[in-house]
Order: structure tokens, then C-alpha cells, then sequence
């Protein structure tokens, strides 16, 4: 064999190696659980992969060769992603920004990365994950050790107040006899009263908010809701609104500690009052309670007609100290969240600004033998 030929043989061998390499890592990249998109220097588009065509819903092939100005004009792009991947354009080439989180219509959240300059030769690598699942955890994380921190706070100030009320309750004790002489007693009598309360209020709020176990009794859902709907009676009249319960015919048993349990639904007709009430009063408000069952868990949905939430009430609205209302405390669903977690359940929310609101309490069921 002559040197030349030997020469283009190797040259042949080596050319065929680097095309299996990039074969190889071609379909990798095409398999990637991230989206991955490239484009040259000129702006045109030299590669996609599976996911992220999957993620414009346009064909990886209608999509090679064109520019990011023809895909913009793709007829079918829809105009939310063109007005997305415009955003993406500012953030990412204007603004220079390396990371840019998004979110799609379903609520999913997507972490894009944009690589260039150098080490690129020129290219523009865009990569997507999702990263809702991160997220999420990162969220409840944060809301944990907020609870966690609302707990010790509200222990501490308990503990404090109690001290006080204590010396106050023995003081006016002593000093009894000498008001019933003086024709004061009635004062005294009151005094006493009201500081038990105080009492009552701090340990009830104890109660609730320190992730104690419950202490439960095994109840059917409908007595339970049929008691709440009572206590709720008189205060709906003067709103102007009515509760209606919608029972389901099978009873239902759940495991619980009563009074949390209550508490909890009442919190959440209590905002439910207050939403419609922002309504206006032309406007008929209606709160409706309704059980229903699935494989592990009896669902309690109470859905109101008032004002609704918008994006960001929704993200913050089991977070303490978190409200909206002038005179609120923010305590309510925060309070709520940790008693239905305690109790091995869990709320959702469904939420629509102008239309209302629904919240779902779900807690596992007793199988009653
Ligand atoms: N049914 C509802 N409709 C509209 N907004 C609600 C509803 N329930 C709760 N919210 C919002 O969530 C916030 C927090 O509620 P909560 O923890 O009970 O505290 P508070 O009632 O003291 O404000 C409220 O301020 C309100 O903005
Ligand atoms: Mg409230």
C-alpha cells in the first residue's frame, strides 16, 4: 500500500470513530430527560431533542434550519410559548442572564440554562428541566421551619403571659374578702373570670399550634359537620350569607381530635364569610360543605361564591402571620395546616379571582368493622 493510500485509510478510520462518537452522544442528547435546543451563531437552529420538541408541540423536523424569528412565526406555536420564548430572549441574550426560571400553563416549573461565548465556538446551548418536584420541597421545607418557628415564638409568649395572670389571679384572691366588705365582689368575681379566659384562649392556642398528638376519638364525619354548621349559623345570618350541607348517605367515620378538627373548619368558613362579605352586600353568598370519599380518605370540599385569591395570596396562604385583612392575623391556615398534618391528612386549594374558593380537607378513614 502506498503511503497516500495508507494515509486516507487512517484518516477514514479516524472520521468514522468520530462519527459514532457523535452518533452516540447525538442519541443521548436525544433521549435526555431535558429539553436541549442549539442554535449557531446566525441564529439558525442546528439541533433539538425529543423534549423539547415535545415541549413547543411542534415536530423536531419543521423546526431544524429555521430561524428564531421563523419559529417565532411558526403557525403552530401557540401564543402563549411565543410569548414565553420571547421573555426567554430578553432574559437570557439581552439581559445576559445565564439562569432563568419559568412556569407553564399547568402550573409546572422549568429551570432553562444558557451556555455561550467561548466555549461554545459561537453556538447558543439552551437547556430546560423540570424542577417543580425541587421545588416543592424546597417550599414545604421553608414552610416547616416557619411553623416550626411560629411554634417556639407562640410558646414562649404564652409561657410569659401565663406567669403574670397567674400572680394576678392569686393577688386578687387575697384580696377577696376585703372587696365582699367593701360590696365590691362582683368585681372581684369578674376579675377572675376574665383572666380564666385569657388562660383558656393562651392554652387553646398552645393546643394548636404546637405540633402536639392529637387526641382523638373515632366520630362520623356528618355529627362532626352538622355540629361546625350550628356554631356557624347565627354569624352567616348577619352576613347575609347561608351554610348548606351537603351530606353524603354513607356514614363516614373519621379519627380525630374534635376540637382541632372544629377549629379547622371553622377557620376556613370564617374566611370564606369574610371573602364574600368583600363581595358586596348586593351579592348572595354561599358557603357549601360536602363529604366525599375516595380509596384511603374521606375528602371534606367547602367552596364559597366569594372573592377569590390571585397567584400570590395562593403561594403564601398557609405561611404565618400571612393576611390580607386589615385586622387579620394571619394565624388561621397556618394553625389549620399543622393540625390536619398532625392528624395524617392534608388541605388543597382551588382558588379563582371574582369567583371563589374551594379548600379540601382530607383525612384517612376508619374502616368501621
Ligand atoms: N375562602 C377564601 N377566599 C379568599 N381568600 C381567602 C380565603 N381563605 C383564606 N384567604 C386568604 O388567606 C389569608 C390568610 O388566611 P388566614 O390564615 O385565615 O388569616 P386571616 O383570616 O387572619 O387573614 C387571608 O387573609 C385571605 O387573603
Ligand atoms: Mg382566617
Amino acid at each position: 500500500m502506498s503511503e497516500i493510500q495508507e494515509t486516507l485509510l487512517q484518516s477514514l478510520e479516524a472520521f468514522q470513530s468520530t462519527q459514532l462518537v457523535k452518533n452516540k452522544y447525538e442519541n443521548i442528547l436525544e433521549h435526555l430527560d431535558s429539553g436541549v435546543i442549539l442554535f449557531d451563531s446566525e441564529g439558525v437552529l442546528t439541533f433539538i431533542n425529543v423534549q423539547m420538541a415535545r415541549l413547543l408541540e411542534i415536530s423536531r423536523k419543521s423546526l431544524t434550519g429555521l430561524t428564531l424569528l421563523q419559529i417565532l412565526r411558526h403557525p403552530q406555536l401557540s401564543r402563549y410559548k411565543k410569548k414565553k420564548i420571547l421573555r426567554i430572549y430578553r432574559e437570557t441574550i439581552f439581559h445576559r442572564k445565564r439562569y432563568h426560571e419559568l412556569s407553564d400553563e399547568t402550573g409546572r416549573q422549568w429551570l432553562l440554562t444558557v451556555t455561550y461565548g467561548d466555549q461554545m465556538d459561537g453556538d447558543f446551548l439552551f437547556s430546560v428541566k423540570d424542577v417543580s418536584d425541587f421545588k416543592q420541597i424546597e417550599q414545604t421545607a421553608y414552610r416547616n421551619d416557619k411553623l416550626a418557628m411560629l411554634g417556639k415564638i407562640s410558646a414562649s409568649i404564652a409561657h410569659e403571659i401565663r406567669n403574670p395572670l397567674t400572680a394576678i389571679r392569686g393577688f386578687i384572691q387575697l384580696l377577696r374578702p376585703h372587696l365582699t366588705k367593701l360590696g365590691k365582689d362582683e368585681y372581684a368575681r369578674i376579675i377572675l373570670t376574665e383572666i380564666d379566659r385569657a388562660n383558656d384562649i393562651i392554652y387553646e392556642f398552645l393546643n394548636s399550634s404546637k405540633p402536639s398528638a392529637p387526641q382523638t376519638t373515632v366520630i362520623p364525619v356528618s355529627s362532626l359537620l352538622k355540629e361546625v354548621v350550628l356554631l356557624t349559623e347565627s354569624e352567616a345570618l348577619m352576613n347575609g350569607c347561608e351554610v348548606v350541607l351537603l351530606d353524603e348517605s354513607t356514614p363516614l367515620h373519621i379519627s380525630v381530635d374534635v376540637k382541632q378538627i372544629k377549629q379547622v373548619i371553622l377557620n376556613i368558613i370564617k374566611n370564606a364569610m369574610d371573602a364574600i362579605a368583600d363581595q358586596g352586600h348586593e351579592h348572595t353568598g354561599r358557603i357549601e360543605i360536602r363529604t366525599r370519599k375516595d380509596q384511603k380518605n374521606v375528602n371534606i370540599c367547602i367552596s364559597d361564591n366569594g372573592k377569590g385569591m390571585d397567584h400570590i395570596t395562593l403561594s403564601h396562604l398557609f405561611d404565618p402571620f400571612f393576611t390580607t385583612k386589615e385586622s387579620g392575623t394571619g394565624l388561621g391556615l397556618s394553625v389549620s395546616y399543622r393540625i390536619i398534618k398532625n392528624h395524617r391528612g392534608y388541605i388543597s386549594v382551588d382558588s379563582k379571582v371574582g369567583k371563589g374558593t374551594e379548600f379540601v380537607i382530607s383525612l384517612p378513614i376508619v374502616e368501621m368493622s
